[in-house]
């Protein structure tokens, strides 16, 4: 574990790595793995000498020159920094491939080989699993039949597991190879510069952290609507669906930012411990407190069953029953084809009892009015509404907000995307922000009464909200801060 980093304000350095990407030619290498190296690179923060060896099953299997290329074909279609000049041709050059199967791992095991000795020293060796988890298992045991696995870092995708057995299973075959402290069970919104902020904003400032509680705050949201559909990603998503894809990963994880005690210090084992904390006193979902949607049309996509009971959509109630939390409901929301791309959590404060404004209109939901609204999509906001006066003779008063943006505030050049943050940290040795065994599994826990029992699937219109009538009551008596309508002068 590397604490001091976190206090220090230059550069971070990583030692000499060789990084082996399983997956190498799937999606999430060509959208973000290979941009995010670039662009690591781009920005001085990869090591003085390291190289990166895609890795494929046999059947998929590239030469050197094609892989450089598809890299080159990656970076040029989801990096910010173009591959151009001496630049890039230096980072191609650390480019290599080796293919590997769970019984024959000799071309993988050269290629590591070779690389360690262009790298020189010692260098770390770094395991990115970018495959799907039906291939977790074999891959982790040929690294440990292998001897690839002495003294490596490993870092494993989402999901992690499907229900609270096979997540079990998952971590003890993981802990035969790897021990909980070679690995990093990644989490890329807990890399966004904006869900870090949460601990900055919070702990930070004598102004918030005071009110951020049960006596003054009567709800949260964190809500992610996304107007994506499955994107042909039917074979994954129709076996996993919205909660599994979204809530009990992602959401879940935020919500653990947003509900935490201030941890004695910054460092990987208080964070991950007061996360814990937070995951414990969370109540078993709740079934009654739960909405499944599904998009109209979501069962003629292809590779779709007919009578598809798969929640393209999911909204619930999730409860922290501890003494900062207790009776304050999370609303959880986030599903596919919705009206609009979001990533907003909103803070909804308790009305004060003095009453003296005529502000209470039927058509400005009550305790709306104060919110704090953490828009965490890159570059992400802060906003801060309240009621002020509107200029004239009259008391009239009007919805008023402060906002902070981090595209209008800071050096947003220096911002880091969710993966390169996290890929940095795993090279750094840091585990702050990625997940623990212990974690995940009361995750599963807490959603075994869901997944045991889920409401039938109600359908919604794509661009919607959801099926409105249920998504509706299961917020009432509060409302839905998305989509935001704009307010109205109260006289
Ligand atoms: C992924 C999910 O983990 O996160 C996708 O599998 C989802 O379904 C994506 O679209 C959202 O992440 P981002 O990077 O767009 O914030």
């Amino acid at each position: 574990m590397s604490t001091a980093k976190r206090h220090e304000y230059e550069l971070p350095k990583p030692d000499r790595h060789v990084i082996v990407l399983f997956g190498a030619t799937g999606d999430l290498a060509k959208r973000k793995l290979l941009p995010g190296l670039y662009h690591l690179y781009v920005a001085g923060l990869m090591p003085d000498k390291f190289a990166i060896i895609g890795s494929a099953p046999e059947k998929f299997s590239m030469t050197e020159d094609e892989f450089r290329q598809h890299a080159h074909d990656a970076v040029t279609e989801f990096c910010s920094t173009k591959p151009e000049g001496d630049t890039w041709q230096r980072f191609a050059a650390t480019l290599s491939f080796g293919s590997a199967d769970p019984d024959a791992f000799m071309p993988l095991l050269t290629k590591v080989k070779e690389a360690e000795q262009a790298v020189g020293g010692s260098p770390r060796r770094l395991y990115h699993l970018a495959i799907p988890p039906s291939a977790f298992g074999s891959v982790i045991a040929m690294l440990g039949s292998s001897g690839l696995a002495e003294g490596a870092r490993v870092i494993i995708e989402k999901p992690f597991g499907t229900d609270l057995e096979s997540a079990r299973a998952l971590n003890e075959s993981i802990h035969k190879v790897f021990s909980e402290s070679q690995i990093f069970r990644i989490d890329h919104f807990l890399g966004k510069e904006s869900v870090d902020n949460i601990l900055a904003l919070r702990f930070a400032n004598g102004l918030f952290e005071p009110i951020w509680n049960r006596s003054h705050i009567r709800y949260v949201q964190i809500d992610v609507p996304e107007t994506l559909s499955i994107e042909g990603r039917a074979d994954f998503y129709d076996k996993t669906g919205a909660y599994r894809d979204m809530i009990v990963t992602h959401l879940f994880q935020v919500l653990g930012f947003v509900a935490m005690e201030p941890p004695t210090a910054l460092t990987a084992k208080q964070l991950r411990a007061e996360k814990t904390k937070v995951f414990d006193a969370l109540k078993p979902v709740d079934v009654r407190h739960v909405v499944r949607g599904q998009y109209e049309g979501y069962r003629s996509e292809p590779g779709v069953a007919a009578d598809s009971q798969t929640e393209t959509m999911v909204a619930l109630r999730a409860e922290v029953d501890n003494w900062r939390w207790a009776g304050v409901p999370f609303y959880l929301r986030s599903g596919k084809s919705l009206g609009a791309s979001r990533q907003v959590i909103t803070l909804g404060f308790h009305e004060p009892p003095l009453k003296m404004f005529a502000v209470h209109r039927k058509d400005v939901p009550s305790g709306r009015r104060n919110e704090i609204i953490i828009d965490f999509a890159d570059p992400g906001s802060i906003t801060t509404k309240f009621l002020a006066k509107q200029p004239g003779a009259e008391m009239c008063l009007n919805e008023a907000s402060m906002v902070f943006k981090y595209g209008d505030s800071f050096q947003a050049a220096n911002a880091l995307e969710g993966y390169e943050r996290l890929i940095l940290d795993a090279m750094l040795g840091d585990q702050s922000l990625f997940t623990n065994s212990e974690g995940i599994e009361r995750l599963w826990e807490i959603s075994t009464p869901l997944l045991d029992n889920p409401p039938p699937v109600e359908p919604y219109p794509q661009g919607s909200w959801g099926p409105a009538e249920s998504v509706g009551k299961l917020i009432a008596p509060f409302h839905w801060h998305i989509p935001e309508n704009g307010a109205q002068p109260s006289c």
